[in-house]
């Protein structure tokens, strides 16, 4: 099925029913949930600025803003209620939130940690816990994890961040063969450096830098294919992926030699 910018599908029905995404305040979310916008009957946006949210959701007549933390079990369950509250569950979730926390060794704060693995990690699996058991009891739904590619190898700075997203790229793969056979996709999405508050921090150079539009765009593409891993850049991508096979002594060596440099 190709999607047209008005209605989402050449025959004019909407692509999705009713899609939640989470993260949606800025960034990467923010920009997907608007192309996702004109492509599903009914929007959910979600994150914990009430005003940021409040603006997106004036875009669209059929978007709902519910703020809420996702490391607050009850208020992540409150919104799964609301969104099926008129009987159908939601049929696409896409989980972008995230917060990124440099470490300089040798110091160690282990709240950053804790932060990290909090939101990225346990706040996924919070919203996967209150949309499943419904998705399956009706046998079908879509769950989309934003990831990074930081979760393919390990690299100096990002030992807060970088192991909550390996953790989430092994999640998937632990939960795809059983969602399969309930009639759940799952859908692991691995961006490079994309222009956001995020990076927008960043002192050191973010090689194949996109911007967050461009990002969105290959990530709804995707998800319309339901692709389970949906990773760009691809010069990004194809690189940590190559450095996954390296010997541990050739991808240390490249590291101090190309990371770490200066
Ligand atoms: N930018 C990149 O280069 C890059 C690369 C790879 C992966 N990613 C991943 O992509 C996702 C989006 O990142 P981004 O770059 O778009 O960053 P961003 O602009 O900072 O967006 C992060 C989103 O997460 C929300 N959020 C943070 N903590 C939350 C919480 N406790 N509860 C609910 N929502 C929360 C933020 O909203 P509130 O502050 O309003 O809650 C915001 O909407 C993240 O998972 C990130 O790790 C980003």
């Amino acid at each position: 099925m190709t999607s047209n910018p008005v209605n989402g599908t050449a025959d004019g029905t909407p692509r999705w029913n009713k899609v939640w995404v989470i993260g949606a305040s800025t960034g990467i979310g923010r920009e997907t949930a608007l192309k996702l916008m004109p492509m599903c009957a009914e929007l959910f946006v979600s994150a914990r600025s009430e005003d940021k949210l409040a603006e997106v959701a004036a875009i669209g007549a059929t978007v709902t803003s519910l703020p809420l933390d996702v490391t607050n079990a009850s208020e992540v369950n409150e919104a799964a209620a609301r969104i099926s509250s008129g009987g159908e569950p939601v049929d696409l979730v896409v989980i972008s939130s995230g917060l990124w926390r440099k470490v300089n060794l040798p110091d160690i704060d282990p709240a950053d940690f804790r932060a990290a693995m909090d939101v990225n990690f346990n706040g996924v699996i919070e919203v996967l816990a209150a949309v499943l058991p419904a998705m399956a009891k009706r046998g079908s739904g879509h769950v989309a994890i934003i990831a990074s590619v930081s979760g393919y190898r390990g690299l100096p700075g990002a030992s807060a961040y970088a192991p909550t997203k390996a953790a989430l790229i092994n999640l998937a793969e632990c939960i795809k063969p059983q969602l399969d056979g309930l009639g759940i996709t799952v859908s692991i999405i691995n961006p490079g450096f994309v222009d956001t508050p995020m990076t927008s921090v960043n002192k050191f150079p973010m090689p194949f830098l996109m911007e967050p539009e461009e990002a969105a765009s290959i990530i709804v593409s995707g998800l319309e294919r339901r692709a389970y891993e949906i990773a760009f850049p691809r010069k990004m991508v194809w690189s940590l992926k190559l450095a996954r096979m390296l010997p541990n002594a050739v991808f240390f060596w490249l590291v101090k030699k190309m990371v770490m440099r200066g």
